[in-house]
């Protein structure tokens, strides 16, 4: 099969074209564990189908989070890596540990990020999202992206982090430099990649330091303070490391991905004027709204693990060492589980996506992910008369978490009831 892998991992072709939807339904067809050398990549087997996808899930012990890395590495990152990796490559978090410390580390917070403990939030989340379609005003025109999707997410996590409204907007600066690094809008200055990265993970670093000070001489309630306390359930205090390990990846893992979810939404809305139609005359479909936004958007495109001994995957042989990328993108594109796979239909029922990943590793931040983009899928049905494109989209430069890093819109709302 004529692939150019290119147009699975170049950061700049998904900035181009968004996800290659085209190609991973043609892999999906005709070679389901593909393999792939991209220049300037590591090489690895692009897993595609839904069913595919759980089976390497659901198999920690052979398909390591922990053994090479998460994300498919660029030579330079390779190189960077051989120099010692940067502050925040080393950094141990659960979303890159294997059982059984996953299990032990992920315990640690799991408490918070329950149904009933995100259900504590819930004012927190509406009142953001209210607020924010407040400072829009009746009608005119806005970067979605800048004024709405990137603040939501920042503002709720900020919260739970217990960071000072007066630093959100440093706070959104390092989380940008930190993530979109391969998109040069985003990128620090400094004088190589890793530089930049290193001194970004130190800015998080000091900030994160002051705040756990802080939370051990006067607790709380919040996120911050369960971890400045916490014990693993082995009785040992968290050690430093995957403390602030902890404090990192609840940020980076929470917000940038929230932020596409968001604009995805926006996106589907605006691509099917018929689903915001009818959300706007059910509005109780909003929950639904959500799954079916996060399928369809898929805002982490893929997560990769590594093979631990040799093994098969759907019949296709896989060497111990070899990297396997999870494309969610495409198995919640799956047309053998989800009929009409590209329409956005906010109905779908059931709807079993991949876009919070599978099994040992999947989202711990889902249920608040689920609350936060509710609250804006809500405020939408509530208060938009008129909604349209004002302007072409433009995507983020990344293959990892994925959308648009511009979105502009003309609106038309009512106020708030
Ligand atoms: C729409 C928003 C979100 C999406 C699409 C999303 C997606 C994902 C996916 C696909 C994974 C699996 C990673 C893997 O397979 O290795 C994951 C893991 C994770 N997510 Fe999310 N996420 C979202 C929001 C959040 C939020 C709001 C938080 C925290 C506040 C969060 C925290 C985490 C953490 C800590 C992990 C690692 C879990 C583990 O390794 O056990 N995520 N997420």
């Amino acid at each position: 099969m004529d692939v150019d892998p290119l147009d699975l991992i170049c950061p700049k072709r998904y900035g181009e074209n968004g996800q290659p939807h085209d190609l991973l339904a043609r892999l999906r067809q005709n070679s389901p564990v593909h393999w792939c050398e991209p220049d300037g990549y590591q090489n690895f087997w692009a897993v595609t189908r839904h069913a595919d996808i759980i089976e390497v899930s659901t198999q920690p012990e052979l398909f390591s989070s922990e053994a090479g890395n998460i994300t498919v590495l660029s030579d330079q990152q390779v190189a960077d890596q051989a120099k010692g990796g940067s502050i925040v490559a080393n950094m141990r978090t659960i979303i890159s540990m294997d059982p059984p410390d996953h299990r032990l580390y992920r315990k640690v917070a799991s408490g918070f990020f329950t149904p009933r403990g995100i259900s504590q939030l819930e004012q927190i989340v509406n009142d953001s999202a209210k607020a924010l379609f407040d400072s829009l005003g009746d009608e005119g025109e806005c970067d979605f992206v800048d004024v709405v999707a990137q603040r939501h997410p920042l503002r709720v996590l900020a919260t739970i982090l217990g960071i000072d409204r007066n630093d959100e907007e440093r706070l959104l600066v390092l989380t940008q430099q930190l993530l979109a690094g391969d998109d040069p809008d985003y990128q620090r200055d400094a004088g190589s990649r890793y530089e930049a990265t290193q001194e970004v993970g130190m800015e998080f670093y000091a900030m994160f330091d002051r705040i756990v000070k802080d939370r051990r001489a006067n607790p709380s309630q919040d996120l911050a303070s369960m971890l400045a306390h916490a014990h693993l359930p082995t009785g040992e205090p968290l050690g430093e490391i995957e403390m602030f390990g902890y404090y990192l990846i609840v940020f980076v893992a929470g917000h940038d991905t929230t932020r596409n979810g968001l604009s995805g939404a926006l996106e589907a809305f605006l691509a099917y004027p018929d689903q915001l139609q009818r959300l706007r005359e059910n509005p109780e479909m909003a929950k639904d709204a959500v799954e079916e936004v996060v399928r369809w958007s898929a805002p982490v495109n893929y997560m990769k693990r590594t093979a631990l001994a040799d093994a098969t995957v759907a019949g296709q042989p896989v060497k111990e060492g070899d990297f396997l990328v999870l494309f969610y993108a495409s198995g919640n594109r799956d047309e053998a589980v989800f009929a009409r796979p590209h329409d956005f239909d906010i109905g779908r029922s059931p709807n079993r996506h991949l876009g919070f990943g599978w099994a040992e590793h999947y989202c711990l931040g889902a249920h608040l992910a689920r609350a936060t983009t509710q609250a804006l899928v809500s405020q939408l049905a509530e208060r938009v008369i008129e909604l349209e494109p004002a302007g072409p989209v433009v995507r983020t430069e990344s293959n990892l978490v994925v959308g648009a890093k511009r979105l502009p819109v003309r609106y038309k709302l009512r106020p708030a009831a």
